[in-house]
């Protein structure tokens, strides 16, 4: 990093921005808006997490993931909270921490039915914005554009090949000690796209204003330099 980037970057830090990043399952979203946090100094906020602590307590009630009504009734007394922590987010259940145990694939396939209930998605899009609200922040998931910070200072989609977001998954878990069939991750990761973009409320779609940012063929260094780019970019012609 040069010093002129540098300076750019600490007068980034010193503005205090929101920053969106939405995107479908693998397109590095995650580890891409943790190095821009870092970078900036800002605040890292994976809201999947909060649809996956629910999930997770749905599944250890033995409550089927499409039962609306006691679903509800579970999440409105639940206590979620997210804890910034280095550059990731600890995630607590009711006092017990889920961070690992989110991640389960059981998880990661019960999830979609569960955040597709509007009333849920209230709930949670409540806690996001009060962590958000003062800026210094990039918030990652599937309707920070559109919902939860549609004026947000900056707005990117991450999109990639199926291929390339399930090779991505496959690592990921395997670096947690989980071995998947790379066909059956395909599978499901499609299988979750196209439920989180079908949903009627606040659906997985880019927002008109969002920048374009196709992972297929990039390094995560590529994608957090064009981040802060476009950043940079846009508060230059403000
Ligand atoms: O890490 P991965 O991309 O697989 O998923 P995630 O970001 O942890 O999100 C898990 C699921 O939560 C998604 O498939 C959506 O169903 C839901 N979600 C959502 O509806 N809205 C968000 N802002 C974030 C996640």
């Amino acid at each position: 990093m040069d010093r002129h980037q540098l300076a750019e970057d600490l007068t980034l830090r010193e503005r205090r921005l929101i920053i969106a990043l939405d995107g479908p399952a693998g397109s590095g979203k995650s580890t891409t808006a943790r190095l821009v946090a870092k970078r900036l100094g800002y605040t890292y906020l994976d809201t999947g997490a909060f649809y996956r602590a629910l999930t997770l307590k749905v599944l250890d009630a033995g409550i089927s993931p499409e039962d609306d009504a006691a679903i509800l009734q579970l999440a409105e007394a639940t206590q979620i909270e997210l804890q910034p922590y280095e550059d990731k987010n600890r995630i607590w259940l009711d006092g017990r921490e889920v961070t690992n145990l989110v991640r389960e694939p059981a998880v990661t396939n019960a999830v979609a039915p569960i955040a597709a209930n509007p009333k849920v998605r209230a709930i949670m899009v409540e806690k996001q914005r009060a962590i958000g609200r003062n800026g210094g922040i990039v918030m990652e998931g599937r309707d920070i554009g559109t919902v939860v910070f549609p004026d947000a200072d900056l707005k990117i989609f991450m999109q990639a090949s199926l291929e390339a977001r399930a090779r991505r998954r496959q690592e990921e878990l395997a670096a947690m000690g989980i071995t998947r069939d790379f066909e059956m991750l395909k599978e499901e990761i499609a299988e979750r796209d196209q439920k989180d973009s079908s949903r009627k409320h606040a659906p997985l779609t880019r927002a008109a204003d969002a920048i374009l940012l196709d992972t297929t063929q990039m390094t995560i260094e590529q994608q957090v330099d064009f981040i802060v780019l476009e950043l940079e970019k846009k508060m230059q012609s403000r």
